[in-house]
């Protein structure tokens, strides 16, 4: 769920040993744990055919045929012939936390596009059956990873970039706001930050729908899903997601987290944040990819 800022007038610095460590694969972690956490959910819930169907499009019938892609569209975000994405990983809701939180389409989409109309329009090109089936594969990555970012509370927050402009220690390491979301409060719920770790958490979160902590909520978190109006349902996903910045990642306003150290308290009330919003966005990636597949 790496966030990197593209615009020249950016008020953060990142320096040159953070913009290289964000390239790197190995080292954006989370990008993959977490994404990889969400398709793994979204997996366990899947339809037969749905299975089948995505299996063939992504020419991978192991278990791991949404998981292996899940991450996919964030080193390619930062390629040449994958810039033109980079701004689809978010909206930029202009709010003012933490006293006011929301999400406005017109206002906070900007030009070029955001994670809203960009979940529509790779919906909309994975039902286009006039795409040849690269297209279509292509879109079916960025549809399973921003189904996943979009429950990252700070991809959806404007302030400080997301939260990359905001420094924070992390157990002793300095990192920033944004991070601390994507990675190190993920991390300390899985145990670690690979593929392994993913499938383990992900089996967690399943129990946790069909029979424990989430059983209740599941139905609600799909009940007004529809194709035909994913901007709307989108906006609905991102506003719910936004309204964490107030209510718990900015609790406190900048100041309470800008060069804390926040391995501690803050991270144990993120936790169960962090977790919701994972299974949720692989419940609803599930339903989602159900609907996809019914109706090509
Ligand atoms: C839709 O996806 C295509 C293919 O990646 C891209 O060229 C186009 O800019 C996208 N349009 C919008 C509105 O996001
Ligand atoms: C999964 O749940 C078990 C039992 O509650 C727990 O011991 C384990 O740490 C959890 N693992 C992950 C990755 O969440
Ligand atoms: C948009 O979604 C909201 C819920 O998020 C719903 O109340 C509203 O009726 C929807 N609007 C349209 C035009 O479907
Ligand atoms: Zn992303």
């Amino acid at each position: 769920m790496i966030r990197i800022p593209a615009s020249s007038n950016n008020k953060m610095l990142l320096s040159a040993a953070t913009a290289a460590s964000l390239l790197l694969p190995g080292v954006q972690a989370w990008g993959a744990m977490g994404h990889e956490t969400v398709a793994y959910v979204a997996t366990d819930f899947v339809a037969a055919g749905t299975c089948t169907y995505f299996q063939n499009l992504m020419a991978d019938a192991s278990a791991n045929y949404l998981a292996s892609v899940a991450s996919w569209a964030d080193p390619y975000g930062h390629t040449e012939a994958g810039k033109f994405s980079s701004g689809f990983h978010y909206i930029d809701a202009q709010d003012s936390p933490p006293s006011s939180c929301g999400v406005d389409f017109a206002r906070d989409c900007g030009e070029g596009g955001c994670i809203v109309s960009a979940i529509s329009n790779y919906t909309n090109r994975l039902l286009d059956a006039d795409l040849d089936s690269s297209e279509r594969q292509m879109a079916a990555k960025f549809v399973i990873h921003f189904l996943g970012d979009i429950g990252q509370p700070l991809h959806n927050e404007n302030l400080e970039k997301g939260g990359n402009g905001i420094p924070v220690d992390y157990s002793g390491e300095e990192t920033n706001l944004h991070h601390v979301w994507d990675s190190e409060i993920p991390e300390s719920v899985s145990g670690g930050s690979s593929l392994t770790s993913a499938r383990s958490w992900a089996a967690n979160l399943t129990m946790a729908i069909k029979s424990g902590i989430y059983e209740s909520q599941a139905a609600g978190w799909v009940s007004d899903l529809s194709l035909a109006d994913a901007q709307n349902i989108t906006l609905g996903w991102a506003t719910e997601s936004n309204a964490y910045v107030c209510s718990t990642v900015l609790e406190g306003g900048v100041s309470a987290v800008e060069d804390q150290d926040l391995g501690g308290d803050y991270t144990t009330r993120g936790q169960p944040v962090v977790s919701l919003q994972i299974a949720k966005q692989g419940y609803r990636l599930a339903k989602w990819l159900d609907a996809i597949a019914s109706a090509v």
